[in-house]
């Protein structure tokens, strides 16, 4: 049997929180188990905004060390960066070229953030799904484990592979570009803002106080989920779209706590928010010591990590560069070796 690929990617444009361990890095864990892994830090992703030049690096190791942190093992699978393998930028062009305009016009992440940037939108962050298209499309992989705002973008990269790509330029049946699937696992498949459960947890929300970070320290995460919104109501539940703060809240509960939906549904149902709240606080807390831990010995001594990196982009480089020379001759491109 062949191994399954599997490829995902966060943006190194602060620290990770909640919602990107329990929505994206917790199931990488499991899947290096029984597939071949890939896992880049998205750094190219992360100047389609305006960014500060004097953070792009730290935050660049930092996400690849809370990576090993959350449990990735670079025995197991391959940890890179995206900017230093140069194929990505190269297939971004190749695949621009053939992207439609109007399917990117309709992609909501971008009219989001759009809005958010006023009159300074740069044309990357209008072609940040291409770019990502070809993170994916590179590595031929078949899964890619993302949380369910990435779904869109997915969808995207599957169509350009399969209509613009291979129907257009596959010689017989053999495809050129491998078409991927999303992986959405629906538990912590979208962690909402602790302010606000109407909109998700996010790196890019002003306020510090609706999300987690998992470098935060006990005493700040203890605060934050005092200063939780909550309702008027008694009882925690699932599923009661009443109370998006419950099911939020909730949620990260049965996650954060090793219970489940069903034991944690349970145990909260006639909980009143004062009892709930240090509960969830202290179950947080010690689902995140050991990342902290980790993560903190990676930092303190780099060696380590940087030698990681190293292994992970020779091995990126690889496997990128097969791809990107298939497609090139597939197209047209004249040969180099002619
Ligand atoms: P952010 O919105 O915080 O900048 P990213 O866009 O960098 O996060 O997302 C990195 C990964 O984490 C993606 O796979 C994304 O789907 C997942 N993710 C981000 N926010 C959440 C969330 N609130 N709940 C679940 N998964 C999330
Ligand atoms: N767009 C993804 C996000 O915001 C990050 C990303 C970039 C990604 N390239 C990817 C995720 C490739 C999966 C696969 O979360």
């Amino acid at each position: 049997m062949t191994l399954k690929r599997i490829l995902s990617g966060v943006q190194p444009t602060g620290d990770l929180h909640l919602g990107n361990w329990l929505g994206a890095i917790r199931n990488w864990v499991d899947l290096q188990e029984d597939n071949e892994s890939f896992f880049c830090v998205v750094d190219l992703h992360a100047i389609t905004v305006p960014h500060d030049p004097n953070k792009l690096a730290k935050n660049t190791l930092s996400t690849a060390a809370l990576y090993l942190a959350c449990g990735m093992d670079p025995a197991k699978c391959s940890i890179f960066i995206q900017s230093q393998i140069s194929a990505h930028s190269e297939l971004c062009w190749l695949l621009n070229c053939v992207t439609p305009f109007n399917w990117m016009e309709r992609m909501i992440q971008f009219k989001e953030k759009a809005k958010k940037h006023g009159d300074n939108v740069s044309i990357g962050l209008f072609d940040y799904p291409v770019l990502m298209a070809a993170d994916i499309l590179l590595y031929d992989a078949d899964l890619v484990p993302v949380g369910e705002d990435q779904k869109q973008h997915l969808e995207l990269a599957r169509d350009i592979a399969q209509q613009r790509i291979n129907s257009r330029f596959s010689q017989g049946d053999k495809a050129i570009l491998k078409v991927p699937k999303p992986l959405i696992i629906k538990e912590g498949a979208k962690i909402m803002s602790l302010t606000d459960a109407r909109n998700k947890m996010s790196k890019s929300d002003s306020n510090e106080g609706s999300r987690i970070g998992l470098l935060d320290e006990p005493e700040i995460i203890k605060k934050k989920i005092k200063r939780a919104k909550t309702d008027s109501e008694i009882g925690l539940e699932f599923g009661n779209p009443e109370r998006p703060e419950a099911n939020n809240l909730l949620s990260i509960y049965s996650i954060v706590s090793g219970l489940g939906r069903d034991k944690a549904a349970q145990e909260c149902s006639e909980m009143g928010w004062g009892q709930f709240k240090p509960l969830l606080t202290d179950a947080t807390i010690s689902a995140i010591k050991p990342i902290q831990k980790k993560y903190n010995d990676l930092i303190s001594d780099q060696t380590e990590l940087k030698k990681i990196i190293q292994q992970g982009n020779s091995r990126a480089k690889e496997v990128s560069n097969q791809t990107l020379k298939r497609l090139k001759e597939s197209i047209g491109f004249i040969k180099e070796d002619y």
